[in-house]
């Protein structure tokens, strides 16, 4: 089976084919980034038009770059959501319309259920059940996996998503969007122990998250340090320092909790180098396996909705219509 995967949840128009006998035929991405650049933050108005523009271009790209004829592909399966309801629109209008004209089956995908299935796209799968941390713009979930849509959510973030709070931190400390990565860099420089910051809620049993705090906290200390270039780099360094340890620790308690010994890491904030490597010590220390999506597959693109499209496709799960959900818990898709 081959399947068409068209993400437009956000910022980023992510078009992939993925054929599942021989994987990843093509893989189109097109950010938005400088578009937003100016205003500091996604436009959604903006961001529709883009999708809209760049969309059937890289639709028609990534058909050339699979080398296949458009009859060969089986299904259409786009990001019906969670994301900003103008930008999934365009993506769900345009799967729908294709899926009509070349009388094929479509089904919307569930986004964060993209990211949780992103590692199957690498060499290193894991196997099922697993526990996942989702870290993205938007959420951040610790889920344990039963199998495809079988997520039960063991814990959530109360107010800013990790991804946001790194990109509220950023703009608080005047560094362009977008934020996250610029910040990680930026405490490349930043020298340990001069600022400690709080790690929210691991004080209490639990495993839910707050990261808005953490921002807070940088503000206040930008206040009182002034903010010369090193001061900045030390702030960056103690911000991300916090919020790394804050998710080693809840994953830490998860894994116990579950005694699950596979981790999935995925969403944007898993490109971080400091948590992935913090991570990959923790599983060390635990006997345990951790799997990530490749870097450009942590943040938003096709594949990963291609992917999860067709192993919904396969099992005969069909959704003609384009309705989609700006906000749709995980745990209420239909098990696989
Ligand atoms: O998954 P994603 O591409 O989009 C959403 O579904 O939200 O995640 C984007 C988020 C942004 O908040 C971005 O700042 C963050 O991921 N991010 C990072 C890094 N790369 C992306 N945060 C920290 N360190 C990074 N290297
Ligand atoms: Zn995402």
């Amino acid at each position: 089976m081959r399947v068409l995967g068209i993400e437009t949840s956000c910022d980023e128009t992510g078009i992939a084919i993925y054929d599942d006998e021989k994987g990843l035929l093509a893989h189109q991405l097109y950010s938005q980034v400088k578009l937003h650049a100016d205003y500091g933050g996604v436009v959604p108005e903006l961001a529709s038009r883009d999708h809209i523009r760049k969309i059937i271009p890289l639709i028609d790209e990534a058909v050339k770059q699979a080398g296949c004829d458009k009859s060969s592909i089986d299904g259409i399966a786009f990001t019906s959501g969670p994301g900003l309801i103008g930008a999934l629109l365009v993506g769900s209008t345009v799967a729908r319309g294709l899926a009509f004209a070349w009388n094929k089956p479509v089904i919307g995908v569930h986004h964060m259920e993209g990211h949780l299935l992103a590692p199957m796209l690498e060499d290193k799968v894991p196997e099922f059940p697993f526990l996942a941390l989702l870290v993205s713009g938007g959420h951040s979930l610790i889920v344990e996996v039963q199998g495809i849509g079988q997520y039960q959510i063991l814990g959530e973030s109360i107010d800013d998503a990790v991804g946001e709070a790194f990109d509220k931190t950023a703009k608080i400390m005047g560094l362009d969007y977008p934020g996250g990565p610029r910040l990680a860099k930026l405490a490349e420089q930043g020298t340990q122990g001069r600022f400690k910051f709080p790690r929210p809620m691991t004080d209490r049993p639990g495993l839910d998250f707050s990261f808005s705090g953490l921002k807070t906290f940088a503000a206040n200390t930008l206040k009182a340090q002034g903010n010369d270039t090193q001061t900045l780099a030390d702030i960056a360094y103690a911000f991300q320092e916090a919020a790394v340890d804050t998710l080693i620790i809840k994953c830490k308690r998860a894994l116990k909790q579950t005694g699950l010994k596979r981790l999935v890491i995925a969403g944007g904030v898993s490109a971080n180098t400091e948590l992935r490597q913090k991570m990959a010590e923790l599983m060390q220390s635990m006997r345990g396996e951790v799997y990530y999506p490749r870097l450009e597959f942590c943040t938003d693109n096709g594949a990963m909705i291609a992917y999860a499209g067709l192993q919904r496709l396969k099992a005969g799960q069909i959704n003609q219509n384009i309705e989609v959900r700006p906000r749709w818990p995980l745990n209420e898709l239909e098990a696989v």
